[in-house]
């Protein structure tokens, strides 16, 4: 949700970490702020809306005012109070001596702020946050810990209930930070004479590739030389170090007007790379495998669980395993999973779909399943994060760093990862041959190149969208694997365009949805392959020539040379032959385009940042 980065070392403290936050701006940006610290000084600036507004605040108020080489910096994402100048971080505690930022939600600050109250201290913001900074000051002003800056952090972290991560800095103290995280991510950059905090590691891709992690409920102290990392009782434990394997010009816009027109142009090395050693001496490989053959024969019953976009790739999973394999899959929204009570057993796949490896929904739905005995498998696209860790099985969705909000190279590399998931279960199973596991491997790897073609469309559909205009409304109908995509067309347009849109499952139109046809109301219609399944092809053609009497603007995507479709539609956006199952991978690019484009015209020209958003959404 809020990006948060901590800095310490010899440099320009306030240019590292404006630069940082501009990379991660990405996952909240409703405030921002940044402290500098120095010998007894705190040079403080916040801003409420984007990151641009804090930089023209700093620019008037003058850089040099600035001075310090350690820094914490935050961009926010709202949960306890408006996004204002007050509430946006980092929060300062009374005395003016602390200061701190904080991502994730502190579930006992009730409690917190009352006893900070009850000392005569007024809170000056309405956020869960503030409580951090005035109960280190207190524990570094007097009891057990006091004068001792980093003990008084740690024993603040211990107090703290729900998901944080909270970094601390104190004026007395101004070559470090002390940095602590429950649930939330908080990963350390290792660099030369100077060292990084980031809630990932774009924060300091631009200065070391070495970083480590921190497990559950550690917390780190940084200073320009080292790392020492502990439990929240002082007990010094290990991190686990990694190396970053991309590079700053991925996280850059690389000429591309926007991030996420960048990242649709990435498809076809995102499909490349998510197959690329899953398929080795013709078996099936994942990635960290700490379940076996044996386990996966195991198998009775499939969940899919994730949120949006990846939730979408597993309803995809689903026609695709249960096809392969023969075994039921249960698709859940990762947020209802747990509340529900699902039945879960040892024989209970879990697969756990996530870009970020952050979202809290996700990740609490894999602590239930796994506290009910069900063996977990994530899929996803963030090396390290906390997803993946908790699972028993890992495949990485090696799309690169996803910036713009709404996903979609993340969403082609998922929906592709899931695939090798249900070829995985199909190889242990024996449900398949390995020929044939060969074929659909084939047909998977010959993907990016159709990918590529598919990408020709860009220019027919700003043509489409520039004669559409600013439509208040959009339906999206599909059926078979074509209704997931419709789903996820329709998606991307409300979080871009801010419109009202709706993915339908085709045959569902009768019962409801048809009443909300009307003249010129665009309609897009995701057309599955005349070969495959004819039968599914000839139903939605009779779709598309009912909503047509009804006055609807058809959008139609449908594979090349289908020219039955041809007569019923406004608008034709042909993609390349290939098989049912596969379709999806292409259907999905000119939807994305095209919700980019409409939002254009709506008039968010800001398609990275959609209002209300943020990339990684870590709070329930
Ligand atoms: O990081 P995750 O894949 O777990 O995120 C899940 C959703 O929050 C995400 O897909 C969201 O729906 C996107 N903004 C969709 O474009």
């Amino acid at each position: 949700m809020c990006a948060i980065v901590g800095y310490v070392g010899n440099a320009d403290a306030l240019q590292i970490g404006l630069d940082a936050l501009e990379r991660m701006e990405y996952r909240g940006y409703d405030s921002a702020g940044i402290a500098v610290v120095e010998p007894g000084k705190i040079h403080l600036e916040k801003k409420e809306g984007k990151l641009t507004n804090l930089l023209e605040r700093i620019d008037e108020v003058g850089r040099e005012n600035f001075s310090g080489t350690t820094c914490i910096g935050h961009t926010r994402w709202a949960t306890h109070g408006r996004p204002n100048d007050t509430n946006a971080h980092p929060h300062i505690s009374f005395d003016g001596k602390a200061a701190i930022v904080h991502n994730g939600i502190i579930e006992n600050f009730a409690t917190l702020r009352a006893e900070i109250e009850s000392q005569g201290i007024e809170l000056v913001s309405e956020t869960d946050s503030e409580v951090a900074a005035h109960l280190l000051a207190l524990a570094y002003n007097e009891g057990a810990t006091k004068g001792d800056f980093e003990a008084s952090a740690l024993s603040v972290l211990a107090r703290l209930e729900g998901a944080f991560t909270v970094l601390f800095t104190h004026v007395d103290a101004p070559d470090r930070i002390v940095a602590g995280r429950r649930s939330t991510p908080l990963i350390v950059g290792v660099g030369d004479g100077e060292n990084f905090i980031g809630s990932d590691v774009a924060a300091f891709i631009d200065r070391t590739k070495n970083a480590v992690e921190l497990g559950q409920d550690n917390a780190v102290v940084i200073t320009p030389e080292e790392y020492r990392i502990y439990d929240f009782q002082g007990n010094e434990v290990e991190g686990k170090p990694f190396t970053i394997d991309w590079d700053l010009e991925a996280a850059q816009k690389d000429g591309f007007d926007s991030f996420m027109m960048k990242e649709i142009y990435e498809q076809p090395a995102a499909v490349r790379d998510t197959l690329a050693g899953h398929f080795v001496d013709g078996r099936v490989v994942l990635d960290e495998q700490r379940l076996s053959d044996e386990d996966l024969r195991q198998v009775e019953k499939v969940f899919v669980v994730a949120c949006g976009s990846a939730y979408h790739s597993g309803l995809l999973a689903k026609y695709a395993i249960e096809h392969w394999v023969r075994v039921p899959v249960e698709i859940e929204v990762a947020s209802e999973f747990r509340y529900r009570d699902p039945v879960l057993d040892r024989q209970t796949l879990v697969v756990a779909v996530s870009q970020s490896g952050e979202t809290a929904d996700t990740l609490e739905a894999v602590r239930h399943a796994k506290s009910q005995g069900a063996r977990v498998l994530a899929v996803c696209n963030t090396n390290g994060s906390q997803i993946p860790r908790e699972s028993d099985a890992v495949l990485y969705t090696h799309a690169g760093p996803e910036i713009g909000v709404a996903s979609t190279k993340a969403f082609l590399a998922q929906v592709a990862a899931n695939y090798v998931v249900g070829l995985a279960l199909a190889q242990a199973r024996g449900t398949k041959y390995s020929d044939e596991i060969a074929t659909i491997f084939d047909e998977l790897e010959a993907l990016p190149e159709k990918i590529e073609k598919t990408l020709e469309l860009r220019q027919q559909i700003l043509d489409l969208a520039h004669e559409l205009g600013a439509v208040r409304t959009m339906l999206f109908l599909g059926r078979h694997v074509g209704y997931p995509v419709a789903c996820e067309g329709a998606l991307k347009l409300k979080e871009l365009a801010y419109i009202h849109a709706e993915g339908f499952a085709a045959g569902e139109l009768k019962h409801g949805p048809i009443a909300l046809i009307e003249d010129d109301l665009p309609v897009v219609v995701v057309v599955p392959s005349p070969h495959g399944r004819p039968v599914l092809h000839s139903k939605i053609v009779s779709n598309i020539q009912e909503i047509r009497a009804r006055g609807a603007k058809t959008i139609v995507v449908a594979e090349a040379g289908d020219e039955a479709v041809r007569p019923f539609a406004n608008y034709l956006l042909e993609i390349p032959q290939t098989s049912t199952l596969v379709q999806p991978i292409l259907s999905t690019i000119p939807l994305q385009f095209l919700a980019a484009d409409i939002a254009r015209e709506c008039g968010n020209d800001d398609i990275d940042k959609p209002r209300n958003l943020a990339k990684s959404v870590t709070v329930e």
